[in-house]
């Protein structure tokens, strides 16, 4: 017997978040923004989960000013009893949470380790560097899952997004930081081992969860963004647009039309999934 489903048929009335609350870790953070205005702007009520500070005040500004509404909650996704205890405050709030939009990760901009260490070649990688990766971008998302998920499944419904990465699905192309013999000079940065390892995980966690939980309403997809232009140096932004199809980075706002659908009942069928946007780069 197929099961009764209450989906609009209107695809506007799938889209739109009004009355929902949605939470969003890193929501501070470059895109966490993007992401937070996103579901504010198709109703949604957003709540950062971020470290706090300026960036906090910042954030909330911004997309009280567009929208409206925004609350935000100062703590570490790695710390339980903080999730846990933020949580409860936004249902003693709003009495829902359907959204969540796990975005928090450690990146070279949040990363306390400097950059020689961060970046350090595998062969010499640190070892705390790797823990720390681990923690937040794996051990963080599935704690925030983990208590947030609960109040979902109490209500039958609800809409995780776990922000994976293109290098979850292919290996970055290590050539692209290398001088090459036509005269690039190489970069100092790349794409540590930890932070494709670790997106890798937060895609399979993803499918473990969709499967957890599919007949109990809460689904769980993973969003594989590529990378956004942040004033890389043009040099490597060259030699990265020549691995994407499309010959060229994101713009900061292309990812945003991708979070509300996942978010809403547009995607009511899709569970399980890796929606990868990347200009056609894992193609290749
Ligand atoms: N920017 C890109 O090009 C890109 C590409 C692919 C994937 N991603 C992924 O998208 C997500 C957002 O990236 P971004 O560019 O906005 O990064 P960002 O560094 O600008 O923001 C990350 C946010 O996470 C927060 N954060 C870090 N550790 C935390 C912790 N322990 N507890 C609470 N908050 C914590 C930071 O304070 C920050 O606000 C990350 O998961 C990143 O890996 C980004």
């Amino acid at each position: 017997m197929q099961p009764e489903t209450s989906v609009s048929p209107s695809v506007k009335t799938q889209l739109d978040l009004s009355g929902r609350v949605a939470v969003i870790t890193g929501g501070c953070g470059f895109l966490g923004v993007q992401f937070a205005e996103a579901l504010a702007e198709m109703g949604a009520f957003p709540v950062l989960f971020d470290v706090g500070g300026d960036a906090m005040d910042k954030a909330v500004a911004q997309v009280s000013a567009q929208f409206g509404q925004c609350d935000a909650h100062a703590l570490d996704i790695t710390d339980k009893a903080a999730l846990q205890a933020a949580t409860d405050a936004v249902v003693a709030k709003h009495g829902h949470i359907d959204i969540l939009v796990n975005a928090a990760g450690l990146t070279r901009y949040t990363c306390s380790a400097p950059p020689d260490r961060f970046f350090a070649a595998f062969e010499n990688s640190d070892a705390e560097v790797w823990e720390a990766g681990l923690k937040v971008n794996l051990t963080g998302v599935a704690l925030a899952c983990q208590v947030i998920a609960p109040v979902m499944l109490r209500q039958g419904k609800g809409s995780i997004i776990n922000i994976g990465s293109d290098v979850g699905v292919i290996s970055p192309d290590h050539r692209i930081y290398e001088p090459d013999e036509y005269g690039y000079p190489g970069q100092e940065f790349n794409t540590p081992a930890f932070y494709a390892v670790t997106k890798a995980g937060v895609i399979h966690l993803t499918r473990y969860l969709a499967t957890l939980w599919a007949k109990r309403g809460v689904r769980v997809n993973a969003f594989s963004p590529a990378g956004v232009y942040r004033n890389h140096d043009p040099a490597f932004v060259k030699k990265l647009a020549a691995c994407i199809p499309m010959g060229r980075m994101a713009a900061i706002n292309e990812y945003k039309g991708a979070i509300a659908f996942l978010a809403s009942d547009a995607s009511s069928f899709m569970t399980g999934h890796n929606l990868v946007m990347d200009g056609g780069r894992t193609c290749w």
